[in-house]
C-alpha cells in the first residue's frame, strides 16, 4: 500500500445484480463481488422490479463486507464511495444509493453518483488504455447505444435504440424459441451451430441514422414461427436463431464502424452483456482489423453488470474532484452526456 494509492468502493444495484467492488487507483480491481438474482427472476420470465429491490436490501450489507474482506483492506482505507445513480429500476437504484450515502457519511469520504452506461464503457479502462476519440458500442439487456468519447469522460450519444435493446430482443426471441430467461446465450449457441439460415430483414432506418430498432426483427421471428405452425410444420429454430443473430450483427457492427470512420475514432470499445456474443465479437474484431482500429472488449465478468465498472467510471470524477452531495437522488432516466466530466 503506497501513500499515493487511493481506494474506490463502488456499489451497483441498477437491475438484478447486487454488486460491490473495491478498486485501487481507478484501474486495479481488488474485489468485485456480484450476487445475481437471475435464479429468482427466471421463474417469471424476466426481472420483477419489486422483487429485485427486496433482494438488494437482503444482500447489500453482506456484499459490502465481502468486498472489503476480499480486497484485504479495512473500511477506513476507503477514499471515496461510488454508487450507480441511474439509469435503472428506481426501487433497485434506491437501495444502492441509500447504502452509498450512509457509507460515505459514516466514513466521512466523498460520494460519487455514477452513470451506469459510463460504467459499461469504462469497464474497458480496467483492461486496457483508452485512446481518444474512441467509439463505444454498448449492447446490454437494457441499452443499445453508439457513444463517441471525444476525450476522457466526454460522452456524446450518436445513436440509440428506438424500441428494444439488443439483449431484450435476444431474450424475447429466446422465449419464442422456448429457452429460459435470460436466453441470449442460448440463441448465440444455437445460431453458431446452425447449418441453415432463414434470412430476416435488416432494420437500417434512415440512411444517415445511427439509431437502432429491433422490435420488427423480433416480430419477423414470431411471424416465421407462426407461418410454419399454420402449415403444420415444426419451425426450424436453429435457422431462425442464425437469421436473427446475423441480422443483429450486420446492423450493429455496420453502424458502429460507420460512426467510427465518420468521427475519426482511434479505437473501438465493445461493452455490455451482449458483448459476450461470439458472433458479434468475431465480426467486430474482423471489421476493426480491416479498418486498422484497435478493439477493446472486457472479459465477460466485466461486461455484465458489476460494481468494478462503476468504480472505473467514478474514477473520472474522483481525479477531477467532482463529487456529489448527500442529497443525490436515484435517477431511473439519466443523461449520459450531462454526466460527462466538466471542462
Ligand atoms: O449488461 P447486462 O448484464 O444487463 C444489463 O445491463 O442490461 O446484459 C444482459 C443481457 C441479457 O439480455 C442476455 O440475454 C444478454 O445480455 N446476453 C447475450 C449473450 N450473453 C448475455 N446476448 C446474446 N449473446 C450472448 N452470448
Ligand atoms: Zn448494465
Amino acid at each position: 500500500m503506497s501513500l499515493n494509492d487511493y481506494y474506490i468502493l463502488a456499489i451497483e444495484t441498477s437491475c438484478d445484480e447486487t454488486s460491490v467492488a473495491v478498486v485501487r487507483n481507478g484501474r486495479e480491481v481488488l474485489s468485485n463481488v456480484v450476487s445475481s438474482q437471475i435464479d429468482t427472476h427466471r421463474q417469471f420470465g424476466g426481472v420483477v422490479p419489486e422483487i429485485a429491490s427486496r433482494k438488494h436490501v437482503e444482500s447489500m450489507t453482506i456484499i459490502i463486507e465481502e468486498a472489503i474482506s476480499v480486497a484485504g483492506i479495512g473500511l477506513s482505507d476507503i477514499d471515496t464511495v461510488a454508487v450507480t445513480q441511474g439509469p435503472g429500476l428506481v426501487g433497485a437504484l434506491l437501495v444502492g444509493v441509500v447504502a452509498g450515502k450512509s457509507l460515505a457519511m459514516a466514513l466521512d469520504v466523498p460520494l460519487i453518483g455514477t452513470h451506469h452506461i459510463a460504467g459499461h464503457i469504462y469497464a474497458n479502462h480496467l483492461v486496457g488504455d483508452i485512446v481518444y476519440p474512441s467509439l463505444a458500442l454498448v449492447v446490454s439487456g437494457g441499452h443499445t447505444e453508439i457513444v463517441l468519447l471525444e476525450s476522457e469522460g466526454k460522452f456524446r450519444i450518436l445513436g440509440r435504440t428506438r424500441d428494444d435493446a439488443v439483449g431484450e430482443a435476444y431474450d424475447k426471441v429466446a422465449r419464442a424459441l422456448q429457452f429460459p430467461y435470460p436466453g441470449g446465450p442460448y440463441v448465440d449457441k444455437l445460431a453458431q451451430s446452425a447449418s441453415e439460415e432463414i434470412v430476416l430483414p435488416r432494420s437500417w432506418l434512415e440512411p444517415d441514422s445511427y439509431d437502432f430498432s429491433f422490435s420488427g426483427l423480433k416480430s419477423a421471428v414470431l411471424a416465421e414461427i407462426n407461418r410454419s405452425r399454420m402449415k403444420g410444420e415444426s419451425p426450424d429454430f436453429s435457422a431462425l436463431a442464425r437469421g436473427f443473430q446475423q441480422s443483429v450483427i450486420d446492423v450493429v457492427t455496420t453502424k458502429a464502424m460507420k460512426a467510427a470512420s465518420a468521427y475519426g475514432a482511434q479505437q473501438v470499445l465493445l461493452c455490455g452483456g451482449v458483448a459476450a456474443n461470439r458472433g458479434l465479437r468475431e465480426r467486430l474484431a474482423g471489421l476493426c482489423a480491416e479498418a486498422g482500429l484497435p478493439l477493446l472488449i472486457p472479459p465477460h465478468s466485466l461486461c455484465t453488470d458489476n460494481a468494478a465498472m462503476i468504480a472505473a467510471a467514478a474514477d473520472l470524477k474522483w481525479r477531477r474532484g467532482e463529487f456529489s452531495t448527500l442529497d443525490l437522488k436515484a435517477e431511473p432516466v439519466f443523461s449520459l452526456e450531462e454526466w460527462s466530466v466538466k471542462d
